[in-house]
């Protein structure tokens, strides 16, 4: 007999000022990042700020190309900086921001799975949720965690069987 499964997952929905002070620096870092993406084919800028355990911020954007499968998305970017330059620091938190072209605010730019994919790993290597800050319009910040964002997420326990 099938069993049904129900799946819990958490986000909060809240205000930039209820931010901690930690956070809202971070979602900071994140919007400065958008304005270094390059960004000329989809004209989507997109920025990431990755929080370590010392509170170092690794930053990363978009870097599309004109083979477009070539480019990269920004919380790749960034993760992937923080991986090869930092490999022995927990992830605490990332952060991003972005925005299509001359749009006066942010919309909410929901990692792609591949983004989602490359966080979980640092997140199931550390066995400590990461915290995503996701800016949305007016103001409005999206929490949730990797785990929260891919339930079903394949990782090195998967291989292990
Ligand atoms: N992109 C990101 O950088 N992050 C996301 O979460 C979604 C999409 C980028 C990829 C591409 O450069 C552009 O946004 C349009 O898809």
């Amino acid at each position: 007999m099938a069993k049904k499964l129900t799946l819990h997952i958490e986000a909060d929905l809240c205000d930039f000022d209820e931010l901690s002070i930690v956070e809202q620096s971070l979602v900071l870092e994140a919007q400065q990042a958008v304005t270094q993406a390059y960004a000329p084919y989809s004209n989507f800028y997109v920025g990431a700020a990755v929080l370590l355990a010392d509170d170092t911020v690794v930053k990363g954007s978009n870097q599309e190309n004109a083979a477009y499968p070539s480019g990269l998305c920004a919380e790749r970017v960034a993760i992937f900086s923080a991986g090869a330059n930092h490999p022995r620091k927990e992830v605490k938190m990332v952060a991003i921001a972005a925005r299509p072209k001359d749009a006066a605010d942010y919309v909410m730019a929901s990692s792609c799975g591949n983004c989602r994919q490359a966080m979980m790993e640092y997140e199931s290597k550390q066995d400590k949720p990461i915290q995503l800050l996701f800016v949305c319009p007016s103001n409005e910040i999206l929490k949730t965690t990797v785990g929260d964002l891919l339930p079903f997420g394949f990782d090195s326990k998967s291989l292990k069987g």
